[in-house]
């Protein structure tokens, strides 16, 4: 495949939205897909208001600005994916509705299309055997939040070819992120790492009685990290966190990375962090 000219995001929450908001910021045309016209106007006004901010700032022309708006097309229907080049998916981390939702690009887009998937914790290759066409399919693991984080894993499944890899690694870059390639490992490279050590943090929570207040000052000012990992965990999703956390787990079988109890009360209780203003911190 030559140049990817038209992108297709399937599922536009915080890390859809951020994906679609750095292709439409690269000049590419992008359909976006949600189940209700509301939850993709949502995520439009979403990324308007971030592309707005950086007019403020002095970061981005108001016409450059109101032509990245302009390339943004809303769908409800995945029919309106059989012309992309590359579609990349960002639906919700279950594996079931991954697979359905693969099966159903495979019958729709263009058999030289490239599908990639989001996924953080799951196989690319259990979710590429789904299609008729596993060669075609890759991972691309943006980070939260995606506009901000430069790293994009370009995740190799068993079966992926070479010229649709590249062409992923390729487009990662052009969107203007740094591209990393690796293997359909658990985890992948930053997760496999992360997790454990923020579920590591937790436990340290109840072990030495610190408050997240505090344990979150400890690592800022005594380890570099940009954000504590209290609000490291409210920000990604304490939901999306434990769900990691038990995929790994599944996957490696090791105690560090199972998801520590107090993490998944708090899921429990729908203390999911930012997204329901309240986690380890209350948000406004
Ligand atoms: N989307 C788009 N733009 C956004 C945004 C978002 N979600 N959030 C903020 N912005 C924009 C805003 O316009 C903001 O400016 P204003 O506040 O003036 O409007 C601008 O970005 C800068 O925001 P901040 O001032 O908050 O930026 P910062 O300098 O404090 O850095 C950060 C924020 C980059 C998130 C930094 O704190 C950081 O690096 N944190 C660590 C994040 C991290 O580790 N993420 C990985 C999570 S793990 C993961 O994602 C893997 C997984 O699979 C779960």
């Amino acid at each position: 495949m030559g140049e990817v000219r038209t992108v297709g995001v399937v599922g536009l929450g915080a890390m859809g939205a951020g994906i679609a908001q750095l292709c439409v910021e690269a000049g590419v045309d992008t359909v976006g897909r949600e189940v209700t016209a509301d939850l993709g106007e949502t995520a439009r006004d979403r990324i308007g208001h971030f592309l707005t901010r950086k007019v403020e700032k002095g970061q981005l022309e108001q016409a450059a600005r109101d032509e990245a708006v302009g390339r943004l097309t809303l769908t409800t229907e995945l029919d309106a994916f059989a012309d992309c080049d590359l579609v990349i998916e960002a639906i919700v981390e279950e594996l079931g509705p991954k697979q359905e939702l693969f099966a159903e690009l495979d019958r729709i887009c263009r058999p030289d299309a490239v599908l990639a998937t989001n996924t953080s914790a799951l196989s690319v290759t259990e979710i590429a055997s789904a299609t008729t066409r596993p060669e075609r399919v890759v991972g691309m693991h943006f980070f939260n939040p995606a506009p901000l984080m430069p790293l994009v894993e370009i995740v190799r499944a068993e079966l992926t070819a070479d010229e649709p890899f590249e062409t992923a690694f390729t487009f990662g870059g052009r969107i203007g992120k740094t591209p990393i390639r690796c293997h359909d490992t658990p985890g992948f490279v930053v997760n496999r790492v992360l997790i454990p050590l923020l579920n590591d943090c937790i436990r340290v929570l109840d072990e030495s009685r610190v408050t997240p207040e505090d344990l979150d000052t400890g690592m800022k000012n005594g380890a570099g990290w940009p954000m504590g990992p209290c609000e490291l965990i409210d920000l990604v999703g304490i939901d999306i966190h434990v769900h990691a956390s038990e995929a790994l787990y599944e996957a490696l079988r090791e105690p560090r990375m199972a998801a520590p109890p107090r993490l998944v009360r708090m899921a429990q209780a729908g203390l999911l962090g930012r997204k329901t203003k309240r986690g380890f911190y209350t948000y406004d």
